[in-house]
């Protein structure tokens, strides 16, 4: 009886430990001293679900250690630790992560597009995708900078030629669209934007981005030429509106958090999580469209289910040709480059 009790308490022990060990979750930010990054991380330390928050910055001097300093202070029980700017800071803040989130790079400034950040941003995520691939090769990788339609598959090409390539486990964060669009749709009807639903597929810049209204509660959206503006270049407000000091960072990391507060859900067993997102995507790759924003079902696994796009209406179906055209370019764009610069 003792001797089975025992083996009882054994068990329950045993199962008390793999499921906090399944729960511990450490999450890494490249770029956490940045104007995304430091709200971002902010978000992460009062999420439960994280316990373990590593932060990296480039940037040297004291803004990186003060963030982690500050942020260390909240009374959550994650651990918070900044990490130094040299190869081996980087690397151990990428050690054992369940979630890498990459905001690293330059944002816009008034006039530019996303393409016109590639030439600083493409190498800088090259780079941070090395280190990711050698000591954080299982980790689902968030990709925040942009262009993303060209970074994620710069990040695809060197897990590639690492050999670590899980195409599960790569995503671009295309959330901000969604969060606009559901917030613009609310405005328009006067609703809470916790109901309005509005899926965006394509990619994550101008015409790539194809939010859905014909899906929607508001099928009358669809043609509303304004709101669609808004969707596509919601970014060029807030770039407008800092005049030259950034572009979205609030917004964004409110966007970056969901999503990593989705993945997590996802791989500590919830059901049905669903977010729109940049993946390596069956969907239109015999157009030679390698990867593609849908909604996609998350899992333990990273991606568990990517969805079909669903019955367009006539608008959306140009809007969505208009889309495939650029994608493919981005798409080639990010491949070609890690190519000529391994
Ligand atoms: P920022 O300039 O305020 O911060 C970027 C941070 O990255 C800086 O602290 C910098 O030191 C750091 N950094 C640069 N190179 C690095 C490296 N090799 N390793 C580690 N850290 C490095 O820029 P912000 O506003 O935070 O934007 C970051 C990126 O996010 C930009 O590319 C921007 O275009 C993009 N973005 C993406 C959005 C999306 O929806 N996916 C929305 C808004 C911005």
């Amino acid at each position: 009886m003792f001797a089975a009790r025992r083996a009882f308490a054994g068990v329950a022990q045993s199962r008390a430990f793999s499921a906090s060990a399944r729960d511990l979750s450490k999450v890494t930010v490249l770029g956490a001293a940045g104007g995304i990054g430091q709200p971002l991380s902010l978000l992460l330390k009062l999420n439960p679900r994280v316990t373990e928050l590593a932060l990296y910055d480039i940037r040297g001097g004291p803004v990186l250690p003060g963030v982690a300093a500050d942020i260390s202070h909240i009374n959550t029980k994650s651990k918070v630790t900044g990490y130094d700017p040299t190869p081996s800071g980087l690397a151990s803040a990428l050690k054992g992560a369940e979630i890498v989130l990459i905001p690293a790079g330059v944002p816009r400034k008034p006039g530019m597009t996303r393409d016109d950040l590639f030439n600083t941003n493409a190498s800088i995520v090259r780079d941070l995708a090395k280190a990711a691939a050698e000591s954080a090769p299982e980790a689902n990788i968030l990709v925040i900078s942009n262009p993303v339609n060209s970074t994620v598959p710069i990040v695809a090409e060197i897990f590639k030629a690492k050999g670590v390539y899980n195409p599960k486990r790569l995503f671009g964060v295309t959330t901000l669209d969604v969060v606009r669009a559901s917030r613009f749709v609310s405005e328009i009807k006067n609703s809470d934007p916790v109901d309005e639903n509005i899926t965006v597929i394509g990619g994550h810049s101008g015409v790539t981005i194809v939010p859905l209204f014909s899906q929607s509660s508001h099928p009358d959206l669809v043609g509303n030429a304004e709101l669609l503006q808004r969707v596509q270049f919601g970014g060029d407000e807030v770039v407008k509106a800092k005049d030259g000091a950034g572009s979205a960072t609030l917004s964004m990391a409110m966007a970056g958090a969901r999503f990593a507060e989705s993945l997590l859900k996802a791989a500590q067993g919830q059901k049905g999580v669903v977010e729109p997102t940049f993946v390596d995507s069956p969907l239109y790759k015999d157009e030679g469209i390698d990867f593609f924003a849908s909604k996609v079902e998350l899992g333990p696994n990273g991606v568990e289910k990517i969805m079909d796009v669903g019955k367009l209406d006539a608008q959306e179906q140009k809007l969505l040709d208009a889309c495939k055209e650029d994608l493919k370019k981005n798409i080639k764009k990010g491949v070609v480059f890690v190519a000529e610069n391994p």
